[in-house]
C-alpha cells in the first residue's frame, strides 16, 4: 500500500502564522505538524508517499523531509496548484499510485494511540476503509451514519444536521479503483472534488468499510490557533508524563524495521545537539538493549 499526505490548502484560520509556512509545518509542541501524521502511516507499515502541497509550499515539504532515504522511505512530491478538493490527490498521485492501493492522510490530522491503523491496512484488502470517531461537533466534518447492523447507512459532508455523533477523520485507504471513482467526480458547489463522493461511491457499490476508533484514541484538530495551541499542549503533557515523543517518524521507522540501528546512530551525527536526539540516542540504545536489527 503506498502513503499519499495531503498538505495543502492556504490555512487562512491561522494567518499570520501561515503567512511564511503553510499549517502543516506549524510546531506541534515540538515537532512541525506533518511528522505526526507520516508517522501514523509509518507505524502502519507504510514505506512509499507522495507528498502533495502548493506551489508555493512545496520546497519547504522538501527541505524538511527530502526523499526520505534516510528514514529508509521514499518520498515523492507533487503540486496541487489550487485547492480544488481532496479528491484531487487521487489525479495528482495517479502515476505515484500505480496499480497499488492507497492510503490517503491529511496533513494536519493528528491521530495518538490504539492500533486500528496499522490493523487496517494489514487486514486491507480491496473497496475503501474509512474511519469514525465520535464528536462533539460533528457538523465541522463528513459524517456517517450507522445502521441497527452496525453498517454505515450514509455519508454527509458538514451537514447542518448530522445525522450522527460521528465524524470521518483525514485517514482513508482505498483500492486502485479510486482513481478512477476520483476522474468521474465532477466539482461541488464549492469547486471542489469531494473526498465524501468518492466515499458514497464506495458505499453505493458496498464495498465501504468503516472502522470505528476506540475511546482511547486521541484525534485532534490544529486549525485553529487555539486548537494549534491544545494540541501542542496535549503532546507536551504526554511526552513529559510518559518519556516518550509523539509522532517520531525516526522511531516508527526503526520499529517497522525500514531503519537498522546503525542507520540511526549514523543519522544523530547528523542532527544539532537537542532534546529530540538526546531522545533518539537512548531509543537506539534500547534498540540495542533489546537486540533489534543492529547492523
Ligand atoms: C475534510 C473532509 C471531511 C473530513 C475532514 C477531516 O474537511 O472534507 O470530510 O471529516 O477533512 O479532517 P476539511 O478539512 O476540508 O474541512
Amino acid at each position: 500500500m503506498k502513503g499519499i499526505i495531503l498538505a495543502g490548502g492556504s490555512g487562512s484560520r491561522l494567518y499570520p502564522l501561515t503567512k511564511v509556512a503553510s499549517k502543516q509545518l506549524q510546531p506541534v509542541y515540538d515537532k512541525p505538524m506533518i511528522y505526526y501524521p507520516l508517522t501514523v502511516l509509518i507505524a502502519s507499515g507504510i514505506r512509499e508517499f507522495c507528498l502533495i502541497s502548493t506551489p508555493h509550499d512545496l520546497p519547504r515539504f522538501k527541505q524538511l523531509l527530502g526523499d526520505g532515504q534516510r528514514w529508509g522511505l521514499s518520498i515523492e512530491y507533487r503540486e496541487q496548484a489550487k485547492p480544488e478538493g481532496i479528491a484531487q490527490a487521487f489525479c495528482i498521485a495517479e502515476s505515484f499510485i500505480g496499480k497499488d492501493s492507497v492510503a490517503l492522510m491529511l496533513g494536519d490530522n493528528i491521530f495518538f494511540g490504539g492500533d486500528a491503523f496499522p490493523r487496517a491496512c494489514a487486514a486491507f484488502r480491496s473497496g475503501a476503509t474509512l474511519f469514525a470517531y465520535h464528536v462533539n461537533d460533528p457538523e465541522r466534518y463528513g459524517v456517517v451514519e450507522f445502521g441497527v447492523d452496525g453498517k454505515a447507512i450514509s455519508i454527509e459532508e458538514k451537514p447542518t444536521h448530522p445525522r450522527s455523533h460521528y465524524a470521518i477523520p483525514g485517514v482513508y485507504l482505498y483500492d486502485n479503483d479510486v482513481i478512477a471513482i476520483a476522474r468521474s467526480l465532477k466539482p461541488s458547489p464549492r469547486g471542489e472534488l469531494e473526498i465524501t463522493d468518492v466515499n458514497n461511491e464506495y458505499l453505493r457499490r458496498g464495498t465501504l468499510n468503516v472502522v470505528r476508533l476506540s475511546r482511547g484514541t486521541a484525534w485532534l484538530d490544529a486549525g485553529t490557533s487555539t486548537r494549534l495551541h491544545e494540541a501542542s499542549a496535549y503532546v507536551h503533557s504526554i511526552e513529559k508524563r510518559q518519556g516518550i515523543k509523539l509522532g517520531c517518524p525516526e522511531e516508527a521507522a526503526l520499529h517497522r524495521g525500514f531503519l537498522t540501528v546503525g542507520q540511526l546512530e549514523d543519522l544523530l551525527t547528523t542532527m544539532p545537539a537537542c532534546e529530540y536526539r538526546d531522545y533518539l540516542a537512548d531509543v537506539a540504545m534500547d534498540a540495542r538493549r533489546h537486540g533489534q536489527r543492529g547492523a
